[in-house]
């Protein structure tokens, strides 16, 4: 099963969560996991993939202008029905914790349904975000006087989603 991550990030925070996304993915027996930054990622692979994600760092409470317009190039795609039951998933960063985490990820959320995706989150069964996550994806802070892009409670709960995706696609996978 093939799973393509793309993420847009100028300071290298939602890069670092990508990173672990991928790390967890890649873990689950028949993943071959592909991640690109949004300026190679391209849209022609997509309809090859079995699972997309998508991620950014949260502008204003919704999607940076760099992965919105990397989105908005998927119309064709939309047209044909190209995306139908891709399982999808998604992630963001900020840099304060009620900085718009949750209302980015829901606005990541909307052009998969619009595709006819099926959207995974991160139930709070899942022990990495029983107490700490969100169930819309993996939001997560990046105060920027911490020294580390990302947190390594961030990042279990980026690799946890990760594993979710991957494990959920496999059940869908023909492949
Ligand atoms: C134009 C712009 C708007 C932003 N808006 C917010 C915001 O509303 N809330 C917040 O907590 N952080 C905001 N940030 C900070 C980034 O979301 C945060 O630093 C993020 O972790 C950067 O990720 P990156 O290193 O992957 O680029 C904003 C940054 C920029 C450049």
């Amino acid at each position: 099963m093939k799973i393509y991550i793309v993420y847009d990030s100028e300071g290298g925070h939602t890069e670092a969560l990508a990173e672990a996304i991928a790390e967890g993915a890649a873990g689950v027996a028949g993943a071959e996991v592909f991640v690109h930054d949004v300026k190679s990622a391209n849209v022609y692979e997509l309809a090859d993939m079995d699972a997309i994600l998508w991620g950014c760092p949260g502008h204003f409470g919704t999607i940076s202008a760099g992965l919105k317009a990397w989105i908005d190039k998927l119309g064709y795609l939309w047209a044909e029905g190209k995306l139908v039951d891709k399982i999808g998933a998604v992630f963001c960063t900020t840099a304060t914790e009620h900085g718009g985490l949750e209302s980015t990820m829901t606005s990541l959320i909307t052009p998969m349904l619009h595709q006819g995706m099926i959207v995974v989150g991160l139930p709070g069964s899942v022990p990495e975000n029983a107490t700490y996550g969100s169930y819309y994806g993996v939001g997560v802070t990046c105060p920027v006087d911490q020294k580390e892009p990302i947190s390594e409670k961030g990042q279990a709960l980026g690799r946890a989603l990760g594993v979710r995706v991957a494990e959920v696609t496999r059940r869908f996978a023909r492949r």
